[in-house]
């Protein structure tokens, strides 16, 4: 089912960009968990619109009202639904897209799709608002794998050609690769943020839009989590992370790079360190066989330039087949990528914990015998 998701830990997304309200129902969440709801807010407010000029102006605060499965400050450990109104809309904005397609959008497929009866008001379904509900799931999940020993975090890589330094993918710290997100764009390098910061700006006053890339890790996984063939780690990683809109790829360790190297350079050697079996470098992200190795699992996710650009852009009434010129007004990101980053770091933090749940049952808080008999694999 499209808006679906999860084994032991499943979701369901509802609601449209201009509805009354967009949420989620989260089933399977462990019973007796205590929710940081502070920094939760502050989990959600790194997607949230409206701060500066390198996303749209739509102001919306995304506050989650919790309706059910909290309770005496724990989750109960049944279906916990939250709810964000949403307040903030300019549907006139989006009348002309019942019938004129916007390039790269999706108005002619979901047309074809719902036979004309979607709610395209800001997008409808297909919007980027539908991915508050998920950063709020995503942000309990993270903060109970914390609470387990285990760190998820992003920074953005690159955007508009230009690149932050990679994440170090074997003695990357849980301090570094928090460091990022408080920055106001997640990068490692300031000055490589500066210049990313004015190629956004430069496609926005053109009337354009830029898109980039967001690195992805996750440490302190227990090593042989996963499966092979359908169902492993980055099967169920890439479900999740192409359930974000605008993104279009998305590569495991060495990724697409791995395919111009011979063997001998892209394996990864093994070792033994203070007692542990490691590699010494990981140019498999971690992950080998679908099955975590217990080095940092690492991978990327690109996402497209913005579809809503401002330009005048050629294309056809989808009902009448007749060519016309379109110029889209309305509130825009010029580059997805600063607020995408988030949904990225929620959506892996879903499917790690959906993971070890469904493997390993309420995984154990860490430091003890049995947590640290997982932690050996
Ligand atoms: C956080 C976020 C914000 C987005 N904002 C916009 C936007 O302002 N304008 C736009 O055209 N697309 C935006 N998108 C992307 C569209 O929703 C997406 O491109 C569209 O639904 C088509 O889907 P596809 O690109 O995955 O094929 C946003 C996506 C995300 C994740």
């Amino acid at each position: 089912m499209s808006s679906m998701w999860g084994n032991k830990l499943r979701c369901s997304i509802f609601g449209e960009s201009h509805s009354q309200a967009i949420g989620v129902v989260i089933d399977g969440l462990p019973a007796g968990f205590a929710i940081d709801f502070e920094s939760l807010r502050q989990f959600q407010a790194r997607r949230a619109p409206g701060k500066n000029r390198m996303s749209t102006a739509r102001q919306e605060a995304d506050f989650a009202n919790v309706l059910c499965g909290f309770h005496n400050g724990v989750t109960t450990g049944t279906p916990l639904c939250a709810v964000i109104e949403n307040t903030n809309t300019r549907s006139s904005d989006y009348s002309q897209f019942q019938t004129l397609a916007r390039p790269g959008h999706a108005d002619f497929t979901g047309f074809l799709r719902y036979h004309g009866f979607n709610d395209i008001r800001g997008g409808g379904h297909f919007s980027g608002r539908l991915t508050a509900p998920l950063v709020f799931a995503g942000g309990i999940c993270k903060q109970i794998l914390e609470s387990r020993g285990i760190t998820v975090g992003v920074h953005i890589a690159s955007i508009a050609g230009v690149s932050d330094m990679p994440f170090d993918p074997v003695s990357l710290t849980p301090d570094t690769l928090l460091e990022p997100a408080k920055k106001r764009l997640a990068v490692l390098d300031d000055a490589a943020g500066a210049l990313m910061e004015t190629e956004i700006e430069k496609a926005r006053l053109d009337t354009d839009s830029v898109g980039g890339v967001v690195e992805c890790a996750i440490l302190g996984m227990p090593a042989g989590v996963g499966s092979p063939m359908f169902d492993g780690i980055e099967n169920r990683i890439a479900s999740l992370v192409f359930g974000i809109p605008a993104v279009k790829g998305l590569e495991f360790g060495l990724g697409f790079a791995a395919s111009g190297l011979r063997g001998s350079e892209n394996n990864d050697p093994f070792v033994v360190e203070d007692g542990k079996i490691k590699t010494s470098s990981n140019h498999h992200g971690g992950i080998l066989g679908g099955i975590s190795s217990g080095m940092p699992i690492i991978f990327r996710v690109a996402f497209k330039p913005t579809a809503s650009i401002s330009k005048q852009q050629q294309t056809v009434d989808f009902v009448h087949g007749t060519p016309s010129d379109l110029v889209i007004t309305g509130r825009h990101d010029p580059c997805i990528v600063p607020r995408g980053a988030v949904c990225v770091e929620a959506a892996a933090a879903l499917a790690v914990l959906d993971l070890l749940m469904e493997e390993r049952g309420e995984i154990p808080a860490p430091h003890t015998e049995e947590a640290e008999t997982i932690s050996r694999g």
